[in-house]
């Protein structure tokens, strides 16, 4: 499949800013250098994402992880140029492949998403109409496919027997065969070379949750897609991902290989998360949790963990950290050791 897209328009003008992202290795899928969202709402800014960087090779899985509101679905739609029009957007590079994504028109942004960049949504159920049946929604995303053609499609995702129910409407489906669709439209339908999913296995039960997550690593090792993984669930994302970045107010805290995230942890938050994995703890034993919010976070000068962090100094408080390289982590915190 052709998966060029026609350049539109000018590049946008941004100047570069200090990061410990250099440039995007040869073969790189997709390039994310110091991406900020801020959406102006009535109530004045909300600055959603700051200085974001990273890159995606072909068959990776790089993992976003981090708590509520920390950022992670804003980065996904600024990916897929889908912020609403009280956004603003600001990145150095945002690259799939060769194309910079911010200065796509909105013919070549069409062709981009599904395309090149598939994206399975937060939230299956806002994805699918509740009162169309399941056939007709499949044609508007697939268009008039032979019976055969589909079923082979469904059959990839482990859904043959959703075939035979077109006429049923989503809610007469479960949770696990609608993500499984989701992954299906997304990944499969226009053949993109990368994924983003949206934390498709945070409404699922355990079970159900292990069988999508080997989907999603499937169909990476079968397409060789790669995959960006959002997930608040640490455990998950040590599951499904060779790479992850944890996000905190908006930025990413730290970003290592997620062996060495989960031996080395070296931002005190991703230590505090870690912490608090109930998996971590024997019955009768009391989960450490992390005390306080990061609400307000974005209106300090300094780091915006500072507030929560055990290891909070003036310096910590007064000058936010720039990402550094420590090891073969990223991490934004005065304080990270330098490994021996
Ligand atoms: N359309 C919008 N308008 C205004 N603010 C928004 C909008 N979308 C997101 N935000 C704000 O941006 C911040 C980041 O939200 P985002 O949805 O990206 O977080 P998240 O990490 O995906 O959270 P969750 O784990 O709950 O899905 C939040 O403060 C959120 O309120
Ligand atoms: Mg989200």
């Amino acid at each position: 499949m052709d998966r060029t897209v026609p350049a539109a328009g000018a590049p946008a003008a941004t100047a570069p800013r200090h990061t410990a992202a250099g440039p995007a290795p040869t073969g790189t899928l997709l390039s994310v250098r110091d991406l900020d969202v801020v959406f102006d709402t009535a109530r004045g800014p909300v600055h959603a994402v700051r200085d974001v960087s990273f890159d995606l090779a072909p068959g990776e899985v790089f993992g976003l992880v981090g708590e509520s509101g920390s950022g992670k679905s804003t980065v996904l739609s600024a990916i897929m140029r889908l912020l609403p029009s009280i956004a603003r957007t600001r990145a150095t590079t945002l690259r799939y492949r060769d194309t910079d994504l911010l200065s796509l028109d909105r013919a070549a942004l069409r062709t981009v998403r599904g395309t090149c960049i598939g994206l399975v949504p937060q939230r299956p159920m806002t994805s699918l109409s509740p009162v169309t049946p399941l056939r007709k929604q499949l044609r508007w995303f697939l268009g008039d496919l032979p019976h055969d053609e589909l079923t082979a499609l469904l059959d990839q995702v482990g859904l043959r027997a959703v075939a035979e129910r077109l006429d049923a409407y989503p809610f007469e489906f479960s949770g696990g065969q609608l993500q499984r669709l989701l992954i299906m439209l997304a990944a499969l339908a226009r053949r993109p070379a990368v994924l983003l999913a949206d934390e498709p296995t945070t409404t699922l039960d355990a079970t159900v949750q292990a069988q999508v997550l080997r989907l999603v690593l499937d169909l990476r090792d079968r397409l060789g897609l790669g995959v960006v993984f959002v997930s608040h669930d640490l455990g998950v994302i040590a599951q499904v991902c060779d790479r992850a970045g944890v996000m905190y107010a908006g930025r990413l805290v730290e970003t290592a290989p997620v062996t060495e995230l989960f031996d080395r942890p070296r931002h005190p938050y991703t230590q505090a998360l870690l912490r608090a994995l109930p998996s971590r703890y024997t019955r009768g034993q009391r989960i450490e949790v992390i005390k306080g919010t990061a609400a307000g976070a974005n209106r300090l000068p300094g780091c915006p963990f500072a507030p929560r962090c055990p290891s909070a100094d003036d310096l910590c408080r007064d000058t936010e950290p720039e990402p550094r390289a420590v090891g073969t982590a990223t991490v934004r915190c005065h304080h990270a050791e330098v490994p021996a």
